[in-house]
Order: C-alpha cells, then structure tokens, then sequence
C-alpha cells in the first residue's frame, strides 16, 4: 500500500474551509445504480458550475459519493453536514432544490426531509 502524508493531503485539500458537506448515496439498495450515478455527475457538475466546489468561499461545499448511508429505501438519500438534514428521492431535481436552496441560501428544502436533528436547527431555516 502507497504510504500517503494524510496532513498533507488534507492541507491540499484545503478540508479544514469548507462550510457544508454533501454525501450522496449512489445505490444499489436504495436506488438504482444508473439513478445514483447521474444524481451525482449532476451534483458534482452543478456545484462546479456554481464555483462552490472549491474551498473558503461563503457557500464551499465538500461532497463525498457513498455506497450505503444504511436507509437502503426511498434514494438516492443526501444528507448535508454540518446541518445534519437528511434527504430522500433525490433525482436531479431535488438536488437541484437541495443545492439553491439549503447548499446556497441555507433554507431547508422540507418537501424532500428524510430526518434532521432539531438541536442543529437553529442557525437554518426551514422554506
Ligand atoms: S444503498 Fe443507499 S442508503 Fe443503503
């Protein structure tokens, strides 16, 4: 196994300045493969186009591809740290929602709640 410097990397990554955090489950259970697959092309070309794919800016967002979030019904399941909003069904046109809405303007996109932990509420609004 090739010997990484996990300081370094994380340093190249600029991790410690992103503001929210975007894991997508991409299948099998709680979707299909195809449908996880272009959720996320979809995710990463939009937040790329929007310029918050890169890190320190007010709306940064890191997003990370999942195999399971362990819901396994109801995918693709998203859900958004440090919020801890929990998403389901999410086409391309619920991402888009979950991206304008919550990722830009901070505003939950209620119609597609999974779960959310109402202690981490506070700082964001519901639409
Ligand atoms: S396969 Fe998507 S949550 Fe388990």
């Amino acid at each position: 196994m090739m010997e990484i410097d996990s300081t370094k990397k994380a340093k190249q990554l600029c991790i410690d300045q992103y503001k929210k955090h975007i894991f997508l489950c991409v299948g099998p259970e709680c979707c299909s493969q195809e449908l996880g697959e272009e959720v996320w092309i979809h995710l990463k070309k939009r937040l790329s186009e929007l310029k918050l794919a890169a890190p320190g800016g007010s709306g940064s967002v890191y997003r990370t591809r999942a195999a399971c979030l362990r819901i396994c019904g109801d995918g693709p399941i998203a859900v958004v740290y440090p919020d801890a909003v929990w998403y389901r069904k999410v086409d391309k046109d619920v991402m888009d929602k979950i991206i304008n809405d919550h990722l830009v303007n901070g505003l939950v996109v209620e119609e597609s709640v999974l779960a959310k932990n109402s202690d981490l509420q506070k700082e964001i609004k519901s639409e």
